[in-house]
């Protein structure tokens, strides 16, 4: 087998390349370069700097690395930006994914992992999100992910290529200081970012119907999430006539949910910087909580994660110690 990582220069792809590159598998990684550092891939890892939209050069790659899976996590993935440019993020997240999926069935392609999102939930009042759990996302980003799937399950079935969508929650930590998420988007980095700049970090709420009265989240390491996807490519590859297989959609959490207040503790403690924490106005848009029924990934994927909060509250600050020193 010959996977494709799109978006393989990524913070969470150069994990994927690497767990899957580890695990004896050959990848090459397909990146336009415009949020990706070609440094985090691992040595010998072929990079195509190039775009999911363009559909001549997909067809190339394909065809000249012979390639027999994709690993499609390639996407513009901030929530904000998305309300302000719904229509970039249908285009770019969407259309690269349709002309993605023409290049593979034209290339005769039959295994396909697609990145998803916790956000294809939106706010469900659920103690634990299953996968059967309605779905209303809340932003365009959370839309082009689950239409996405859509389109992924669609594309499937009418051209014999089986599919996994991974529905990840929030992800953090990193395997390697190198390979650290260099973006502020995410509620650790964030942080960090608060504290680095000499200001308290912020809770935004802290009258919620939850036990501290923050928001609850399932926070997932990186290396975890990595190997969930050789997990998906073991099981596609695993299939004894490509095409029969179908479909899978399944959330990779912990199934364990840590308030913010907690993760916020947590970071004082590693970061030994525990000062006051500023309680600021509830955002509009948050869910009190989010946490993911885990059960079937581990019945379907034979998944779990391994990791814990601590561990990757420790990761990720000496990545970010690293790129922001
Ligand atoms: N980070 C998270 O918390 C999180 C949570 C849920 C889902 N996801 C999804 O996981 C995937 C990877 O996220 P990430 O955190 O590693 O983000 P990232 O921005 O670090 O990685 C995305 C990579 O894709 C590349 N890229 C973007 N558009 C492209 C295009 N059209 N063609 C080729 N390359 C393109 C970027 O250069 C970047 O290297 C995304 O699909 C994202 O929506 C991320």
């Amino acid at each position: 087998m010959t996977w494709l990582i799109t978006g393989g220069a990524g913070y969470i792809g150069a994990h994927v390349a690497r767990a899957m590159t580890e695990a004896g598998e050959r990848v090459l990684a397909l990146d336009d370069l415009s949020a990706g550092v070609p440094a985090r891939l691992p040595e010998g890892i072929p990079l195509v700097q190039g775009s999911s939209l363009d559909g001549e050069l997909l067809k190339r790659v394909l065809a000249e690395h012979a390639v027999t899976g994709v690993v499609h996590l390639a996407a513009r993935k901030q929530v904000g930006e998305s309300v302000a440019q719904p229509t970039r993020y249908y285009q770019e997240n969407l259309g690269g994914l349709a002309t993605l999926l023409d290049a593979v069935a034209g290339a005769g392609v039959r295994r396909f992992v697609f990145s998803s999102s916790a956000a294809v939930y939106g706010n469900p009042d659920v103690d634990l999100i299953t996968e059967d759990t309605p779905c209303a996302p809340m932003s365009p980003y959370g839309e082009t992910k689950l239409a996405g799937e859509w389109l992924v399950r669609a594309a499937g079935r009418a051209h014999g290529i089986d599919t996994v969508c991974l529905r990840y929650f929030n992800v953090a930590g990193a395997a390697a200081p190198e390979l650290a998420d260099t973006g502020v988007f995410n509620v650790v980095p964030m942080v960090f970012d608060r504290l680095t700049r000499d200001e308290a970090p912020r809770i935004f709420g802290d009258d919620y119907p939850t036990p501290d009265g923050t928001c609850v989240r399932d926070y997932i390491h990186v290396a975890d999430l990595a190997e969930a996807h050789l997990a998906a490519a073991r099981r596609l590859a695993s299939s004894e006539t490509p095409g029969s297989a179908g479909d899978l959609t399944v959330n990779i959490g912990r199934g364990e949910g840590v308030s913010v207040r907690e993760l916020l503790t947590l970071i004082g403690e590693v970061t030994g910087d525990g000062r006051p924490v500023l309680v600021e106005p509830r955002r509009p848009g948050d869910a009190p909580r989010a946490v993911a029924s885990a059960a079937l990934a581990a019945t379907e994927l034979g998944w779990t994660a391994r990791r814990g909060v601590r561990e990757m509250v420790e990761s990720a600050w000496q990545g970010w110690q690293l790129h922001h020193a």
